[in-house]
């Protein structure tokens, strides 16, 4: 599938590359790229994947936090790296705050080490989270960022690490000229996402009509894009000229809703006969998350372009093909991503 930012024929290094948003990244390029996944498989979303077997893609089983192996893996004829690689998801962070903190701010550095040494590199992208806006973040712009978290609780480890991550990205853009840009992903779902996340969670219990479990009142209140309107937002960024040395919000502020409203949706998009059962969280939430995407629309012309009830069709759809291509033992098809239809 030809793509149209104009970076055909380039050898991306893409970190964190197996999992849910480095395989939808490989798939939009590897027809036309060479594609190096580097990744611990701590998640994996490649594993019962044909994509695996694309000529263009090497799959490198090798961790972040060991720089000798990056540096081996990230080899001179690389022009673009794609920093996904991160330990994420609420419910990990909490169980292990101080390997997010490890993993996230010590492998950022290493990742960026790495390339600084690259003859060749174009573009270097670090993932950053929605949750570096602390806990109210209402139609937030990329200069709103003042998180009151509080130390000794494991979920802000996370937050703060991917703040730490940008910090270290604009350093190593002022002080070694290096072409950064930093994205920040808001609520991202889709087909192929294989860790924790609501959409993941209660896709894959409606489908099997079990109740769907919601944290607390379910009053959260969350953005969600889809995640090929995301990687088209990853793409601009990797290839706009003007977005050298800034960070960008990537979301859809059309599709927010509340978390109790997202399942009830869910439920009937399935026709799923589940139900819903309220848990308390045991930790803080994010009550409120709406990003303010004007920066990336002037600067990048991204606009998201598919929304709510569609995406949540097109994921669901997947979910069963899924389920009933496991069930046989069968390849987990990776989907064709339609971008700028
Ligand atoms: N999905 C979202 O909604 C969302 C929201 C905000 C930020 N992000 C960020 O986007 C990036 C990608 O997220 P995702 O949803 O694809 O998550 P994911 O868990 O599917 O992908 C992350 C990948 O990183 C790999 N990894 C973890 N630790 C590693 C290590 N030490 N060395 C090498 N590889 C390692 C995992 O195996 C996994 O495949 C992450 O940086 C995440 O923090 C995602």
């Amino acid at each position: 599938m030809a793509n149209n930012y104009g970076i055909e024929g380039s050898h991306l290094f893409i970190t964190g590359g197996a999992g849910f948003i480095g395989t939808t990244l490989a798939l939009m390029l590897a027809d036309d790229n060479t594609i190096t996944l580097y990744d611990n498989l701590h998640n994996n979303a490649l594993e019962h994947s044909p994509l695996r077997e694309h000529p263009n893609i090497t799959l490198v089983q090798g961790d972040i936090l060991d720089p000798q192996a990056l540096e081996k893996a990230m080899t001179d004829d690389v022009t673009h790296v794609i920093h996904c690689a991160a330990i994420a998801g609420v419910d990990t962070v909490v169980n292990a705050p101080l390997k997010t903190l490890q993993v996230n701010i010590q492998g950022t550095f290493n990742v960026f080490n790495a390339a600084s040494k690259l003859k060749n590199l174009q573009r270097i992208v670090d993932f950053s989270t929605s949750e570096v806006f602390g806990q109210h973040a209402y139609n937030v712009s990329e200069f709103e960022i003042s998180p009151t978290v509080t130390i000794g609780e494991g979920r802000w480890t996370y937050a703060i690490s991917k703040l730490t991550g940008e910090f270290i990205t604009h350093c190593y853009h002022v002080q070694h000229d290096m072409p950064t840009v930093t994205v920040r992903p808001f609520n991202i779902y889709g087909p192929n996402q294989v860790g924790v996340g609501a959409i993941h969670n209660f896709v894959t219990r409606a489908i099997k009509n079990e109740d769907l479990i919601i944290h607390d009142e379910g009053s959260q209140i969350r953005a969600w894009c889809y995640v090929d309107d995301f990687v088209d937002g990853v793409l601009r960024a990797t290839v706009a000229p003007e977005a050298v040395g800034r960070s960008f919000n990537i979301g859809n502020p059309r599709s927010t809703l509340t978390t109790y409203n997202l399942a009830e949706l869910i439920i009937r998009i399935a026709e799923s006969s589940s139900g819903t059962t309220f848990k308390e969280m045991g930790f803080s939430d994010v009550a409120l998350r709406i990003p303010n995407i004007q920066t990336a629309r002037e600067v990048l012309g991204y606009e998201p372009k598919v929304e709510l009830e569609e995406g949540l069709a097109r994921t669901i759809a997947w979910y069963r093909i899924k389920l009933a291509a496991q069930a046989e033992g069968k390849p987990v098809p990776t989907t064709p991503v339609a971008l700028n239809a």
